[in-house]
């Protein structure tokens, strides 16, 4: 997507350690704008998808897959993240591990709000080794909803979890694929697509 390859280069910050900064228009701040375009062109990608429910993680996915939710005129559901060993109620839940973050953590989601006869668009901001979607996609299959797809904002092309995600024969729409980036010079390439 041009648009957002663009914005990227713009305002987007190159860290050490493959880290790519986009906290004034994505993760921190966030520009609706931008955002209602990305989820005109999540809408054109899943075209002739039948989808009944949005499906994310918190706490950086909300915003933007709220935004996707009001275009596809869906609800939207965010999976909550939880160190609690004891979870109350009735919950589908499966464990997340974060290579960034070096922990494991739970992710819930109410039985109230996923299940048979959903069919499941997944939406996050960031794509990097994948344990976030494969967790939610666990939740999705475990409820007996259909899983219709994943669309990332960003996805880091040279991290696992593309690969991962297409291998297990999901349908993964990234708007922009991040092959490299160098932190000396803030160079960004992206894959063409
Ligand atoms: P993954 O396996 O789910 O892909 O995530 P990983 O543990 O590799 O990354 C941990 C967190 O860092 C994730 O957010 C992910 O979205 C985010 N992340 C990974 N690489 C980058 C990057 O280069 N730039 C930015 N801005 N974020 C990155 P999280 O901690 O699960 O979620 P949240 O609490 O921030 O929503
Ligand atoms: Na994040
Ligand atoms: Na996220």
């Amino acid at each position: 997507m041009q648009l957002l390859e663009d914005r990227i280069r713009k305002d987007g910050k190159v860290r050490e350690g493959n880290v790519l900064k986009v906290d004034s228009f994505l993760n921190h701040q966030m520009d609706v704008n931008l955002f209602r375009e990305i989820g005109k062109e999540f809408q054109r990608r899943f075209a002739g998808e039948e989808i009944t429910k949005i499906l994310t993680i918190e706490a950086s996915g909300i915003g933007i897959a709220c935004v996707v939710a009001e275009i596809f005129n869906v609800p939207v559901v965010f999976a909550k993240k939880t160190q609690t060993k004891n979870i109350a109620g009735d919950v589908y839940t499966t464990k997340v591990e974060s290579f960034t973050h070096g922990r494991v953590y739970d992710i819930i989601v109410s039985k109230e709000f996923l299940g048979k006869g959903d069919k499941v668009l997944l939406i996050d901001d960031f794509l990097a080794n994948g344990k976030a979607l494969e967790g939610l996609a666990t939740l999705v299959q475990d409820s007996g909803a259909e899983l219709v797809g994943a669309g990332v904002v960003i996805e880091k092309g040279f991290q696992i979890g593309g690969k991962l995600l297409r291998d297990r024969g999901i349908h993964l729409e990234s708007l922009a694929i991040v092959d490299g980036m160098d932190d000396k010079t803030g160079e960004i390439t992206f894959r063409k697509q």
